[in-house]
């Protein structure tokens, strides 16, 4: 979706950086109330995370119920399962209540074990949580309707499943309709308790401001420390209509250290008369620091369990923000008052953004949340988790880059369309060779902390190891936390 770039001042209540489900969703919330907002979007509505999503709406998270107990204790857990299953309920009533054409349909989930060889008890002990948390809809069943053997699995009546893109096409209509303002192609260079300044210099002026950028872009290292990015890979592959039972299916996944526990996820998406498309996703590993064949393993995985597929036409990747302590962060920024944050929803994020949408306005119009503390983005909890000292320790491990030998050694050894990092004396250097010949050279120092960039030839973008910065090839800033491009060298 796009609208006018913002061309003067202007003056709202809330200005809200980000035009994805989070953002859309503050908007959508606050102009109900009678909030004067405006939306900013340096791309289109949807152009980030929220416009690559698979759109499985449920409370069954990528972090078991059990973890989830350890870390905020049985009542954290259970308003954690409440707060993720009022978001598909509310996105249900928005849906109904702005007629929103969505495709959004309630599903049932599955969650089974990932190989025969992986243990029957993570799920019996997942079951007894949610039994302790008023989650009593949730039952073991002894297979799911899958095309597959899945074996006993975790049966989640009733989640949801939706088009992400239609959705947020009717809540900007909901939101201009109501008096907000949404302004795409405009990028937000400084924020400052007052407002906002764009890159073409013009200002928001708002009481509050909500920075829903995925990772916040306003936040030099404090949250950058309690969170990690991991990149997730998705095929879309054509099946013949109603030949898999219209479902989520989620695998347990594998522990490989760190924060993320990366799983594969399944759902079914109507397409016309004759096709439906089988939606795969998988194969996590953290940003800028490893390359697998990703969507070769992908294919394979789908291929042994759906042999119905016809062809695979779409494959897409996107960023996954994984919160140490499992749990988003969504709230006050810390040390700000008017100043708001949303960010660490990990696979969950159609939900989180939600639950920002309601958390973030009750926070403004200063109404009592019953979540606002388990989402707090201030919240100590993730101190005592392993993974928080495993993640930054991996973070400084980054740095040993600026001491290591670079890719290439001359740009002579570059072929047309790739890109390398290279020594140049004491510095290095990112360098790409277009279609045409021409060598473009950058710093490969990353704007936001200063790690080295490496290049992702799967995508042809230019990735941070430490905090998950990208950059195009031709050094813009796609994804922050650095909020500026590369500094072009040649
Ligand atoms: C492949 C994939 C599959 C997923 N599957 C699921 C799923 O099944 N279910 C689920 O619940 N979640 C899922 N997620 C997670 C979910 O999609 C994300 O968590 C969610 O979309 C994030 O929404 P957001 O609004 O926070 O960020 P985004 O949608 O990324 O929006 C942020 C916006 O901020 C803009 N922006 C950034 N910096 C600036 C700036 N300086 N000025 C102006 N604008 C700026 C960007 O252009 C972008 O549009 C998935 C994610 C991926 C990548
Ligand atoms: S993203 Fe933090 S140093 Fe690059």
């Amino acid at each position: 979706m796009v609208f006018s770039p913002l061309s003067r001042d202007i003056t709202v209540d809330v200005a809200i950086i980000g035009g994805g489900i989070a953002g859309m969703s503050v908007a959508y919330f606050l102009s109900r109330q009678g909030k004067k907002v405006a939306v900013i979007d340096d791309g289109v509505i949807g152009s980030g995370e929220s416009g690559r999503t698979t759109a499985h709406l449920t409370y069954a998270l990528d972090e078991r119920y059990y973890e989830l107990e350890n870390l905020h204790g049985r009542d954290g857990a259970k308003l954690i399962a409440e707060s993720h299953n009022a978001a598909i309920d509310h996105i249900e009533s928005i849906v109904r209540k702005e007629n929103i054409s969505c495709d959004f349909e309630r599903v049932d989930g599955y969650l089974f074990r990932s190989g025969e060889d992986s243990e029957e008890e993570p799920l019996n002990k997942e079951l007894d949580t949610l039994s302790r948390i008023g989650r009593k809809e949730v039952r073991l069943v002894k297979e799911s309707p899958a095309p597959f053997h899945t074996g006993i699995c975790l049966h989640f009546p009733l989640q949801g499943q939706f088009h992400p893109l239609k959705y947020l096409s009717g809540l900007a209509q909901a939101i201009i309709q109501r008096g907000g303002k949404i302004f795409t192609g405009t990028h937000a260079k400084d924020f400052n308790a007052s407002g906002i300044t764009t890159d073409t210099n013009y200002t928001i002026n708002a009481h509050d401001i909500v920075v829903t950028t995925n990772t916040p872009v306003n936040d030099r290292l404090q949250m950058h420390t309690k969170q990690a990015p991991y990149r997730t890979y998705v095929i879309g592959a054509r099946i013949p209509k109603d030949s898999v039972t219209k479902a989520l299916y989620w695998d347990t996944g594998k522990n490989m250290g760190g924060v993320a526990n990366p799983y594969h996820y399944v759902r079914i998406q109507p397409v016309d008369e004759t096709n439906d498309l089988l939606i795969v996703g998988g194969e996590d590993h953290k940003v800028g620091q490893a390359y697998n064949n990703a969507y070769e393993k992908i294919e394979q995985w789908t291929k042994e369990r759906f042999p119905m597929i016809k062809n695979i036409p779409y494959r897409w990747s996107g960023h996954i923000i994984e919160p140490m302590d499992s749990t988003g962060f969504i709230g006050r920024n810390p040390l700000d008052k008017t100043v708001y944050i949303a960010t660490g929803f990990s696979g969950n994020g159609m939900t989180h953004g939600t639950i920002a949408g309601i958390l973030i306005s009750d926070l403004i119009l200063e109404k009592k949340n019953p979540w606002a503390d388990i989402y707090d983005p201030a919240r100590k909890s993730f101190f005592a988790v392993k993974e928080y000292f495993e993640e930054n320790l991996n973070v400084v491990k980054q740095y040993t880059e600026w001491l290591k030998k670079g890719d290439i050694s001359s740009t002579d050894e570059l072929a047309s369309g790739q890109g390398a990092v290279m020594r140049k004396k004491l510095s290095k250097v990112a360098v790409y060779r277009d279609e045409q010949g021409i060598v473009h050279e950058f710093s490969a120092v990353c704007p936001h902390l200063g790690c080295i960039i490496r290049w992702n030839p799967k995508e042809k973008t230019f990735d941070c190891p430490c905090h998950g910065s990208r950059f195009t090839n031709y050094g813009k800033v796609i994804t922050g936390p650095s909020n500026r491009d590369l500094n072009k060298l040649v």
